[in-house]
């Protein structure tokens, strides 16, 4: 079997754990990073460039995985398909019009990419889990715990995990309602009758508990991540998988026959 040739674009903290992922990884190896704002040289003895086409042309890799910024990933991503170059995405806040314009160009040359929110398969698991639940209980609230520098609140997870929940019933949860609430916000955000609790302590990294309640029974879904390594089994496994394809696929759960 020919080793994978891999090229990591964006240099900075998840470019560079990739790139150490795919080093240990038996049958790939990577060939060196692409990252629009690094100056030309060498980063944990592989060549840095800042022109796409250029490191393409130079390196001839199967795949780029890229985890940069919203800004570059659009322009990487034409470069990429024009070259015939395979692609997995994990940086977000990409423009609303990147996925449709990217499934429509990989359909059309007949070739694999994956973009994935989130590479961490215990918390694909965890959404995914939460979704079978969801039908089964009429109440559930859902507790996320993160860093105190994280911007957003709730979590994008949380979000979605509350969206995939209530699409997966009729009705919405019940959202039982305090008779007083001496300090407002006790019962914290409400999605489709799912309450949402954000904590945020310094010492957390990202973590999530889903609870459901029902007749003399609860339920609880926990999953815990420890640090960017959480994301690196997700990101090689789509590199692997992405040689397979001949379509874009959107997501882990969808990757892994999930959906
Ligand atoms: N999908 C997932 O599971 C997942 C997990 C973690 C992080 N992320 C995403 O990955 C991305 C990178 O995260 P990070 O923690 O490595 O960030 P980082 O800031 O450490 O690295 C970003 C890299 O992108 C480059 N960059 C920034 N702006 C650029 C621009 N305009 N043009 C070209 N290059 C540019 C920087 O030079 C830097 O090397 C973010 O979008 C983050 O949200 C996704």
């Amino acid at each position: 079997m020919t080793e994978l040739k891999i090229l990591v674009s964006g240099a900075g903290k998840m470019g560079q754990q990739v790139a150490a992922a795919v080093a240990a990884e038996p049958g790939m190896s990577a060939v060196g990073f692409v990252d629009g704002l690094a100056a030309a040289g060498n980063l944990s003895g592989l060549p840095v460039a800042s022109d796409a086409a250029g490191a393409i042309e130079a390196l001839h890799p199967d795949v780029i995985i890229d985890f940069s910024n919203a800004a570059w990933t659009p322009g990487l991503a034409r470069i990429a398909i024009e070259h015939g170059v395979r692609l997995v995405v994990g940086t977000t806040g990409l423009p609303d019009d990147f996925v449709p314009w990217l499934s429509a160009a990989t359909s059309q040359r007949k070739t694999g990419a994956v973009v994935a929110a989130n590479f961490a398969i215990g918390a694909v698991l965890m959404m995914h889990f939460a979704r079978q639940a969801a039908r089964f209980f009429d109440n559930a609230e859902i507790i996320e715990l993160h860093h105190d520098q994280k911007v957003d609140s709730p979590s994008g997870t949380a979000k979605t995990t509350a969206e995939l929940m209530r699409g997966a019933r009729e009705a919405p949860f019940t959202h039982p309602v305090s008779e007083k609430e001496p300090l407002p916000g006790a019962r914290g955000a409400e999605y489709g009758g799912i309450a949402i609790h954000s904590v945020r302590l310094p010492g957390l990294v990202a973590h999530q508990e889903v609870i459901f309640g029902g007749l003399g029974q609860t339920l609880t879904i926990r999953h815990d991540t420890t640090g960017r390594d959480s994301f690196m089994p997700g990101v090689v496994a789509a590199a692997r998988e992405v040689m397979k394809l001949d379509h874009l696929v959107v997501g882990l759960d969808e990757l892994f026959g999930l959906r």
